[in-house]
């Protein structure tokens, strides 16, 4: 199961750790240099606050790939996903101890003790569970500080299965769940009514309104069909939607049943492979920024 249930905002540490190879492979590169190059152009200890950190996926991935010194501030409202990500050893691009401290907290009020502190504020997987006004809050906050911002897998709503030739799919049955799941995807998930599938177009052009450069890329993931490695995490993804399309419309439930059952079993017999779209974006302040 993805969540304990599907309209809250806690998450499973075996859900993230399936996951957490298929980031990694999706995360663009572009990106992540980008932020790399800014933070060297900074001079003295660079300071990170991962949002909704979980079990310490980003710090993982972006730690070795961005230069030292580093210490950063994993801030997440779950315990059991922190006292997981407490035993992540971390070094830098250099081979350097990155410092690490950890923050058990909500993310709203987006205020002093969530943002002081940080030269980039990162998250990963978080911004689709965030509401417009949230997420106004958190770029108007890094904006007032002159922060740079690193925003990646954020999802973008879309998903389709994948034939032999790599095509989608797309039947009626599928974009009929998809409608569901993306209608789904904006009920509140503790932060206000989530920005679902918007968030990576909401995030940007806010941004930009508050002279932010910024940098989006999309960065899907990619299952192929027959891939033994990640079967687990699309068998997994196809049960959350269809939990979602089944909380969003009861009297559906018979064909979106069959539907599950179906979908569920091309992609074990190696038929099916999948897409997920998502976006990284990485945000550096402008001229409209006020440091
Ligand atoms: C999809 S997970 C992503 C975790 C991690 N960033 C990763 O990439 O694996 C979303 C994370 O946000 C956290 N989260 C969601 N809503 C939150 C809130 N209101 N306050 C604090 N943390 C929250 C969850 O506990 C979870 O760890």
């Amino acid at each position: 199961m993805m969540n304990a249930s599907v309209d809250d905002a806690h998450f499973s540490a075996d859900w993230l750790a399936r996951r957490e190879c298929l980031d990694a492979r999706s995360r663009s590169r572009c990106i992540t240099g980008l932020a790399a190059d800014w933070l060297a152009a900074r001079p003295g200890v660079h300071r990170l606050v991962d949002l909704g950190a979980g079990s310490g996926s980003n710090l993982r991935f972006l730690a070795p790939r961005l230069p030292g010194p580093q210490r950063w501030r994993l801030v997440d409202h779950d315990g059991e996903l922190l006292a997981r990500a407490r035993r992540t050893r971390q070094l830098d691009a250099h081979g350097e101890r990155v410092a690490v401290s950890l923050e058990r907290r909500n993310l709203a009020p987006v205020d002093d003790a969530l943002l002081d502190d940080a030269d980039l504020v990162v998250a990963s997987a978080l911004c689709d569970l965030v509401s417009r006004s949230w997420a106004e809050g958190l770029v108007d906050g890094c904006a007032a500080r002159g922060q740079g911002l690193l925003i990646t897998l954020t999802v973008d709503g879309d998903w389709a299965f994948l034939d032999a030739s790599g095509e989608r799919v797309d039947s009626d049955e599928d974009i009929a769940v998809r409608a569901l799941v993306q209608a789904h995807q904006r009920r509140d998930k503790g932060l206000g009514p989530a920005l679902g599938g918007q968030a990576p177009a909401v995030l940007a052009e806010r941004l930009e309104a508050a002279g932010y450069r910024v940098t989006s890329v999309y960065s899907p993931w990619f299952v192929p069909r027959g891939e033994r490695a990640t079967l687990a995490v699309a068998e997994a993804l196809v049960a959350g939607w269809y939990a979602a399309a089944l909380e969003q419309s009861p009297p559906e439930g018979i064909w979106l049943a069959r539907w599950h059952a179906g979908r569920r079993a091309q992609l074990a017999a190696g038929e099916l492979g999948l897409t997920v779209g998502h976006r990284d974006l990485f945000a550096t302040p402008g001229t409209g920024a006020t440091a």
